[in-house]
């Protein structure tokens, strides 16, 4: 097999970028109230802000688009939707939802009530919210490793199962309606969760009568890291071992922006037929009709072929090396990221990378700022800013979006962080001017200290 790794598509449709000058940039980010989410997208030249919804579709997707049956109810492209989801998910009961937080919305509406408990390896913030909205108390639950950005180690996605035994035990088992394992843990570096681990979780909501339950966003990104580095499934194909993890619990929740390899959507599945029927009564009321929920015919389609692109070979060792091939080039010259590189993104460790600001005044906020200045990359804040003082890091993330951008794109985002490097002394923190009562980052309005 050739070394060189190579982008396993060829392109028929391209959308141009737009160059800017850092003068411009300068002006751009005053107007943006010195925050690059409120910058407008066509003002930015690489786009690593998120992977959820900026994937390219493949000509099988958009050929399948073609195929949308548009029925309200019934529709062809529902049973191919279904079809499709159940081959590789494996559950009785497959409801579609617009995306992921509305899966989590039903499931968690359904299924929790106040002062019940739900343990996740780390919840992602809609699901945390999700289930604090309906008065229930999210418990991150991550393993030692996973809470060291340097450390290396090969599932640092993990659950810690002694400490779901002891809470279990501690609170009882009627307040844990469910369990739920989020793969990869976008929250925790998005880093891999072990078939072993899966098991034992499995193993501890059986014994305990306890349904298990998956934040499925990047199953095959999962599945390709368990073929890689977990003994004994290395002649598996992807599909195999996502066959496999799905079988050892009773239901997911999902967002196809991710790995269902669509620009929109998301489903919900469970083997339970009594909590299917109240989750589709729910569904009814908030999103539609159970054979659409919330989505176009044509959406159905795209995500019943994006679901099996996902887990194609070719595709997750192009996805899984370009990935790294970011992480490595940078660290190998001193810049400090989580370890290892993870699925669907390289986080940035802006309190080693800045150590000179202090944390009132945002380091990874500034950080990102200066990826922008440098060279119109947009990334995004997750510490401070995100979270408040409770935040345990401060990091920034560049999310990569499936199958959007080549080898020279990401060589032109290492040759400007590692030029941001260089300069990294004189780069100055920020204060804030404006923040909403809640999920400030997205609006908050900064200056830059000293202006
Ligand atoms: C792990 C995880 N769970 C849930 C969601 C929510 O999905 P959506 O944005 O489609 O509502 C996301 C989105 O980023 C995610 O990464």
């Amino acid at each position: 097999m050739p070394r060189t790794i190579i982008e396993p598509f060829r392109i028929k449709s391209v959308e141009p970028i737009r160059w800017t000058t850092r003068q411009e940039r300068e002006k751009l980010w005053r107007a943006a109230h010195y925050n690059v989410f409120l910058l407008p997208a066509a003002d930015v030249l690489i786009d690593l802000l998120t992977d959820s919804g900026t994937g390219a579709m493949s000509t099988h997707q958009w050929a399948a688009v073609m195929e949308g049956d548009e029925s309200y109810a019934g529709s062809k492209s529902f049973d191919r939707f279904r079809a499709s989801v159940q081959d590789i998910f494996g559950y009785r009961h497959v409801i579609p939802t617009h995306q992921g937080r509305a899966a989590e919305r039903i499931l968690f509406g359904v299924m929790c009530k106040k002062s019940d408990v739900v343990p996740n390896n780390t919840h992602f913030d809609t699901t945390r919210a999700n289930v604090e909205f309906v008065g229930a108390e999210a418990i991150d639950l991550p393993c030692p490793e996973g809470k060291q950005p340097s450390a290396k180690h090969p599932f640092k996605g993990n659950m810690d199962v002694v400490a779901l035994k002891e809470l279990i035990g501690r609170v009882g088992r009627e307040r844990v309606p469910l369990v739920m394992l989020t793969v990869t843990n976008n929250s925790g570096g998005g880093q891999p969760v072990s078939l072993e681990n899966v098991r034992a979780v499995s193993t501890v909501c059986r014994e305990h009568k306890i349904p298990l339950y998956f934040d499925a966003c990047r199953f095959a990104e999962n599945s390709y890291f368990i073929k890689l580095r977990e003994k004994g499934h290395e002649d598996k194909t992807p599909k195999q071992i996502a066959q496999e993890m799905f079988s050892y619990g009773d239901g997911c929740t999902m967002s196809a922006k991710k790995d269902g390899m669509a620009n929109i959507g998301g489903f919900l599945c469970t083997n339970d037929d009594l909590l299917a029927q109240q989750e589709k009564d729910l569904l009814i009321l908030t999103e539609g009709y159970p054979t659409y929920g919330g989505l176009a015919g044509r959406d159905l389609e795209a995500i019943a072929i994006g679901v099996q692109e996902a887990l194609e070979e070719d595709y997750l060792r192009y996805r899984i090396a370009s990935t790294a091939y970011l992480g490595n080039h940078i660290s190998e010259q001193g810049v400090p990221i989580v370890q290892p590189p993870g699925g669907h993104a390289i986080y940035l460790d802006a309190r080693a990378f800045l150590p000179h600001i202090p944390l009132e005044q945002f380091p990874a906020v500034a950080l990102a700022a200066e990826l922008y200045l440098e060279g119109g990359i947009r990334s995004v804040e997750i510490g401070r800013l995100m979270f408040g003082p409770a935040a345990k890091m401060d990091l920034v993330r560049l999310a990569i979006p499936r199958r959007v951008y080549t080898q020279s794109h990401i060589d032109y985002v290492v040759e400007i962080i590692l030029e941001v490097w260089k300069k990294r002394n004189s780069i100055r923190g920020l204060k804030l001017t404006y923040e909403a009562p809640f999920l400030r980052h997205f609006t908050a309005r900064l200056e830059p200290y000293g202006s």
